[in-house]
């Protein structure tokens, strides 16, 4: 029996509990209705809604392919992924082999005396293929409209995707892989010949030791040396900047979780895995701005050499410090831009006390010495440089119009540029950093994703994209000067 004291309070209860939520959706409802209507779209642009819903290759993706489906054990499911990853993995590097051969001449062409600073022989081209009918010189004739309408834009001028564009993620050349067996991926492998790529290991050029040359002495700089190799030369503070560079943290591909792509678990990637000895040898992975997946950019590592003398970062991000960029790298660029991922894989929060250490390791690094170059204007020294340098020296300041971008001593403008490839066809890019060209000869391949092989090819590219009309001597000369920065 409920007395009828409890009954009154229990009517009591509804009353106001009622009176409180009519309150609430009363005041909800004036909330909405100070609030602007909805505008409808006036006029849909199907152009957007089809890239959303196309991933890649007119297929819908996420990229959470290997996300366990509901109610599947997650374990179970990496395992299936796993042995589906290595099973098609001779596919996928067909794929890529196909590709490249379509877009360049891979066989390796050298000269005698032509050498990156350490003596690997520097790759020679142009390597990308012409379409049929076409040469150089024609195509270096032609405006643009044409160029597009013809379809005669070189195909390797264009974006280079990714080994697994679908999946992306970090990628190690082999010659590092040897060494380090920890970087190889189940699903993928390295793509480009190794003619194309920077020496292994590059030097080391510290600015505070001019005197020592290269200090790496041959060696990786890894965890397991880094201490012995420079302590003595940097401050504690440097070395403990350094000692975060060498330490791996979890990323996408390398982690300790099921969800991963090397065979065995992985305590993750060093900022030096990509950035060996503060330069690069090629690794890849791709940005994690862009979406969909397939506009994603494929992104070749750049070097930390002469950081200490631009003033942004990134090839699209165009963030203001060093210190704002090693952040973005492990929070953002480790996860490729998903937070939720970088969560459930142990992202590595870099306390920002020590963000700077590692900044003040990174800002110590030279670029290459530089014979040829005068001290005082970064311009080359008429009493050691060819004639034909001189000649490129002349057009690059000139006719070339390359100064416009690229200025000395570090040869960029620390600004933002748009090449606007949509003109001839190709793909458009937006606004990129106008990369450094001091030290340019070690850097191949060359441009945000590697897609031009050799300098020859990016004298042709700008020959086209800026409408020079340059004839061939003048080529020879702007890219031998290019070989003495
Ligand atoms: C995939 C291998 C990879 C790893 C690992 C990596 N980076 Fe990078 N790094 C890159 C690439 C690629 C770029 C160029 C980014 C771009 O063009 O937007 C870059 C750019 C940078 C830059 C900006 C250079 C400039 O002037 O534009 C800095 C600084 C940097 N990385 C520091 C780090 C630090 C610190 C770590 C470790 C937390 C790290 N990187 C780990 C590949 C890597
Ligand atoms: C309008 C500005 C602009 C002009 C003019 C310009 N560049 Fe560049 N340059 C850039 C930008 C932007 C990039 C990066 C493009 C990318 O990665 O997509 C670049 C990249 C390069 C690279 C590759 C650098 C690397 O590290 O991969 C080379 C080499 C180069 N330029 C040479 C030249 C030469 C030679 C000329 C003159 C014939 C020239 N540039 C004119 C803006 C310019």
């Amino acid at each position: 029996m409920i007395s009828k004291d409890k009954l009154t309070w229990m009517v009591m209860c509804f009353v106001v509990v009622g009176a409180f939520s009519w309150l609430w959706e009363a005041a909800r409802d004036s909330m909405a209705q100070d609030r602007a209507p909805v505008k409808p779209r006036e006029k849909a642009n199907p152009a957007i809604d089809e890239t959303k819903k196309k991933g890649f290759d007119g297929v819908d993706f996420s990229y959470d392919v290997f996300g366990a489906p509901p109610g599947q054990d997650p374990e179970e499911n990496a395992r299936k992924v796993m042995s589906k990853d290595l099973a098609e993995k001779p596919k996928v590097l067909e794929r890529q082999k196909k590709l490249l051969n379509d877009r360049y001449h891979l066989d390796c062409r050298t000269a005698s005396g032509v050498t990156m600073t350490k003596g690997k022989p520097q790759p020679i081209g142009p390597t990308a293929h012409l379409k049929d009918g076409i040469t150089w010189d024609k195509l270096g004739q032609m405006e643009a409209e044409d160029i597009k309408s013809k379809k005669v834009f070189p195909a390797g001028f264009d974006r280079l995707p990714h080994v697994k564009h679908e999946v992306g993620g970090m990628v190690f050349p082999q010659i590092q892989i040897k060494q380090f067996p920890r970087l190889d991926r189940v699903d993928v492998e390295f793509d480009l010949p190794d003619c194309f790529l920077p020496e292994f290991p590059p030097p080391i050029f510290l600015t505070t030791h001019p005197e020592l040359g290269d200090v790496s002495q041959g060696e990786v700089v890894s965890a397991d040396n880094f201490d012995r190799i420079l302590r003595g030369l940097v401050t504690s503070v440097q070395l403990d900047g350094l000692r975060l560079l060498v330490t791996q943290f979890p990323q996408e591909e390398f982690n300790a979780t099921h969800d991963r792509k090397s065979l065995k678990p992985s305590l993750g990637v060093a900022c030096l895995d990509c950035h060996v000895n503060f330069h690069s040898t090629g690794q890849f992975h791709l940005n994690p701005d862009t979406r969909p997946q397939r506009d994603r950019m494929r992104l070749d590592t750049v070097s930390l050499r002469g950081m200490f003398n631009q003033q942004i970062h990134g090839s699209k991000r165009s963030l203001r410090s060093v210190e704002d960029f090693t952040e973005f790298e492990q929070r953002t660029a480790y996860f490729n831009g998903d937070q939720i991922r970088a969560i459930k894989k142990g992202v590595n929060v870099i306390d920002r006390l020590l963000v700077p250490h590692m900044a003040q390791m990174q800002n110590m690094i030279d670029f290459p010495p530089a014979a040829k170059l005068d001290p005082m204007t970064g311009r080359l020294n008429r009493k050691k440089a060819s004639p034909q340098e001189m000649q490129g020296e002349d057009l690059f300041f000139g006719k070339a119009r390359c100064v416009a971008c690229h200025q000395p001593p570090a040869y960029t403008d620390h600004q933002m540029h748009d090449l606007q490839l949509e003109r001839f066809g190709a793909h458009a890019d937006g606004p990129m950093k106008s990369f450094v060209l001091r030290g340019i000869k070690d850097s191949p391949p060359y441009f945000h994703d590697g897609r031009l092989l050799t300098l020859e090819d990016a004298v042709e590219f700008f020959n086209i994209v800026s409408e020079l009309r340059l004839n061939k001597d003048e080529k020879a000369a702007l890219v031998a000067f290019l070989r003495a920065l």
